[in-house]
């Protein structure tokens, strides 16, 4: 592990999987715990020391999961509650912490709890959800998933009322102002620490703080202070991540005064890194760095170029949003999705050029924050836009050219969802053996790229500059520790560029670490060479400056 001590999470690089997709063990078509195990080498050697699972709870997976059916228990075509066990220590054993993602803002319908809180209104479980039979008068708002909801109230046949639901008509949200509903999650999250886990990703934590049906928010941030500190007293290590995907004026509060969350996704520069790493033009990421929150005082970012849901773009100014949708999606717009994203993974977004997406995260990995790497990314797997929703960007790991990619030993039609086996981001042509064999590949660099970062974890703690670099396709800038100077160079473009600077920096004791690009000092100033996507991060040792 990079860091033993609380502040591990400040190193570490993550990598979210769901065990579904990722390696079947027993031929069944569903990836399980033991065929995740067989490949823990694998995500080892790439370098990572995080693992962020997604929900492999018992669920009936009408939305992949983040329905869940029992919160103490592992879906039985998974595996086994031991199975988790056994494979949170054997990552311990290589120095890889384990993220369970955990859905506290609703469960499925399926659920015990809901299914006696219909059946009895004096049950106690019927408080643990929110109820209206007067819907006409009750309080409204939009549905996170327009397209497929026409609200956030459903009516109940068993219980003859209606429930408050801000996803699907499937997942009734949680009353977590009912103390007896934050006992469960508490005893939740001991049970999966006690189990193995290094922490919790807090699913939708942004509706878990808004109104709930006829509940105010007064119970605000407090709730997620009382789950680390229910966390911390059970784990000293142990650590927060919040999925919250809010106003950039409103994210600094995710942290309290430093009591709340560890981590929280950055959404704010997921949208615009990757628009502009795509648009080659680096004027969204000056954007970014403009309205997201100073956050250094009191919490992380986790970084990300692409999730396992919809690559959300409302935090980009509408002319932007409008041009990506056009820019990124096939010309029929069946990738675009609940009126705000793209339902395509990064290769898709790039036009399956390796370089653009070895150079995206490059930068990813150069910013301050947590890196997240996005299972399949580092092969450059494509999408499937046959399937349903965001299960297009949910297809299994493509290990091999073997029948289903490697990844299952049943019939393709019998795989959670089918392996991509035609086009060319097939598992013929995109594959981890073919990319493991060639040090150009982008298996090959990404691995580099996150040695890199390990190696040169000072950087971390580095404060940021943007620099001019002559260029609206070159994006240069700065990480300076009291000690040290990191300078990066990232070219956007589909051409060379040259970009003078006039940073300080002393030939002698500067040292290029990573990247396919050139440079040279003179004079004090720095001059890069830079074929088209080309990266180059510098290390000056300012100890011996002056
Ligand atoms: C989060 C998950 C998403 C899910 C939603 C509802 O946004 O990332 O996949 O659909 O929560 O649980």
């Amino acid at each position: 592990m990079t860091g033993t001590g609380q502040d591990w999470y400040e190193d570490a690089v993550v990598y979210t999987l769901d065990v579904k997709t990722f390696n079947d063990s027993n031929g069944d078509g569903w990836g399980d715990f033991r065929g995740l195990i067989e490949k823990l080498d694998y995500i080892d050697d790439l370098g990572v020391d995080c693992i962020w699972l997604r929900p492999f709870y018992p669920s009936p997976l009408r939305d992949n999961g983040y329905d869940v059916a029992d919160y103490r228990d592992v879906d039985d075509r998974l595996g086994s509650l031991s199975d988790f066990e056994e494979f949170t220590d054997r990552a311990h054993e290589r120095g890889i912490r384990v993220l369970t993602d955990v859905v506290f803002n609703h469960t499925s319908m399926d659920h015990g709890w809901f299914q006696a809180a219909r059946e009895d209104p004096e049950s106690e479980y019927h408080d643990y959800y929110l109820w209206t039979s007067h819907v006409e008068d009750a309080y409204d708002t939009i549905n996170i998933f327009p397209e497929y909801e026409d609200g956030v109230w459903s009516y109940d046949e068993v219980a003859g009322k209606h429930y408050f639901h801000q996803f699907y008509h499937h997942q009734p949200d949680l009353n977590v102002a009912n103390p007896k509903v934050r006992d469960e999650m508490h005893d939740i999250l001991r049970f999966w620490l006690d189990k193995g886990a290094d922490g919790f990703r807090i699913d939708a934590a942004h509706p878990m703080l808004m109104q709930k049906g006829h509940n105010g928010t007064e119970e605000g941030i407090w709730l997620f202070k009382e789950m680390r500190d229910v966390v911390k007293a059970e784990k000293d290590h142990a650590i927060l991540l919040a999925e919250a995907d809010d106003q950039p004026e409103h994210l600094d509060h995710y942290f309290g005064d430093g009591d709340t969350f560890d981590l929280l996704f950055n959404f704010v520069l997921n949208a615009h890194m990757t628009y502009a790493a795509g648009v080659k033009d680096t004027w969204p990421l000056h954007r970014a760095d403009e309205i997201l929150p100073d956050i250094s005082d009191v919490g992380h970012w986790a970084n990300f170029l692409r999730n396992h849901d919809e690559w959300n773009l409302l935090k980009l100014p509408d002319d932007a949003l409008q041009h990506a949708r056009e820019y990124f999606g096939p010309d029929d717009d069946s990738s675009w999705i609940f009126g705000r994203g793209h339902r395509l993974r990064l290769a898709d977004l790039y036009d399956g050029d390796h370089d653009r997406i070895a150079m995206a995260h490059s930068l990813l990995f150069s910013y301050p924050g947590t890196p997240v790497i996005l299972s399949g990314d580092e092969i450059g797997m494509g999408s499937d836009l046959w399937l349903d929703e965001r299960e297009s960007v949910r297809t299994p790991m493509q290990w091999d050219d073997s029948e289903n990619g490697g990844f299952s030993e049943a019939d393709r039609e019998d795989c959670y969802n089918p392996p991509i086996a035609h086009g060319r981001f097939s598992y013929e042509h995109i594959n981890v053996a073919d990319q493991r064999e060639h040090p150009e590949s982008l298996l090959s660099r990404i691995q580099r790229i996150v040695a890199t970062r390990q190696d040169n974890l000072e950087l971390v703690d580095g404060s940021f500059h943007i620099a001019d670099s002559g260029h609206r396709d070159v994006f240069v800038h700065r990480l300076d520790t009291d000690d040290t100077a990191f300078i990066f160079a990232h070219n956007f473009a589909d051409e060379s560029r040259e970009s003078v600077l006039q940073w300080e920096v002393p030939d002698a004791d500067t040292t290029q670490e990573l990247g396919p690009g050139d440079y040279h000092v003179e004079d004090g100033g720095v001059t890069f060479l830079l074929d088209a996507c080309d990266y180059v991060w510098l290390r000056g040792d300012k100890s011996h400056w002056d």
